[in-house]
């Protein structure tokens, strides 16, 4: 990632679903995510939050406008190509961990590593050095299944960190846990960007927005907050 511009660039980018009935679920927004920020994205249940974080994890369209990430167009690319995009660049931490059970915790972040140039051994010691990141590596061995919701998560989080992506996206990252634990997922994740990422913190826990340098508010898929613009011309 050597581009100098913002890492994310949304022009109207907005979300019309025809069926089962014509829907506008996002209204068009304008907004750039610069490099190495923490950005929140804060909002009530329903209010479009994961539908604006799959559209920038290239894992659903947009009905309209562009997206620039790291400068270059993203909606024109086909299938193989947003595939290969997410798998360079993204990483993802979703709200139920999706970890193997049978496998052990440093199995499923070694699993992270979707570049068949790098060995079993790389892998393994790559995974163990992002396990020692979210401060797991003394666990490495115990199964996924006998973890605690904390540890999954945390073990969620070293298989995004380590294939070093430039975006980490975290949708509701400390649903399900305590306070206490809820607040160490967040200063982890705020913490990725000392390793040069850029993370994209999903929530409706007010407290996402303690460390980030850019809150943007939905609010029935209407957007506000630092560095969003509405085109009005296009609500309805
Ligand atoms: N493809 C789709 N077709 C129809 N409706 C959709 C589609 N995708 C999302 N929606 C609707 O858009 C709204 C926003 O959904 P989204 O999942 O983005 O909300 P959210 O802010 O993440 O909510 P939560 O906090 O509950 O996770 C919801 O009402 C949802 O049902
Ligand atoms: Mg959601």
């Amino acid at each position: 990632m050597t581009g100098s511009g913002p890492l994310i660039e949304l022009r109207d980018i907005g979300l019309e679903v025809t069926s089962p009935v014509r829907t506008r679920i996002l209204h068009p927004v304008t907004l750039e995510i610069r490099r190495g920020t923490v950005v929140a994205v804060i909002g009530p249940s329903g209010a479009g939050k994961t539908t604006l974080a799959s559209i920038i994890g290239a894992l659903q369209p947009p009905s309209e406008g562009s997206y620039r990430f790291d400068g270059r167009e993203v909606l024109d690319r086909t299938r193989n190509q947003l595939a290969r995009f997410r798998a360079d660049h993204l990483g993802f931490v979703f709200q139920s961990s999706h970890l193997i059970e049978e496998r052990s915790a440093l199995d499923n972040v070694a699993l992270g590593i979707v570049d068949p140039a790098v060995t079993r051994a790389d892998g393994l010691a790559r995974g163990l050095a992002a396990l020692a990141h979210v401060g797991l590596d003394q666990i490495a061995g115990r199964r996924a299944a006998d973890l605690s919701g904390g540890e999954r998560h945390r073990v969620a989080i070293a298989r995004a960190l380590v294939k070093e992506p430039s975006l980490v996206i975290a949708d509701e990252p400390t649903a399900a846990l305590d306070q206490a634990t809820g607040r160490e997922i967040l200063d982890l994740l705020g913490s990725v960007v000392d390793r040069g990422a850029t993370v994209l913190i999903v929530s409706h826990d007010q407290r996402a927005t303690d460390r980030a340098d850019q809150v943007i508010r939905i609010v029935d898929g209407r957007f506000f907050g630092e560095g969003t613009t509405e085109n009005t011309a296009e609500q309805r």
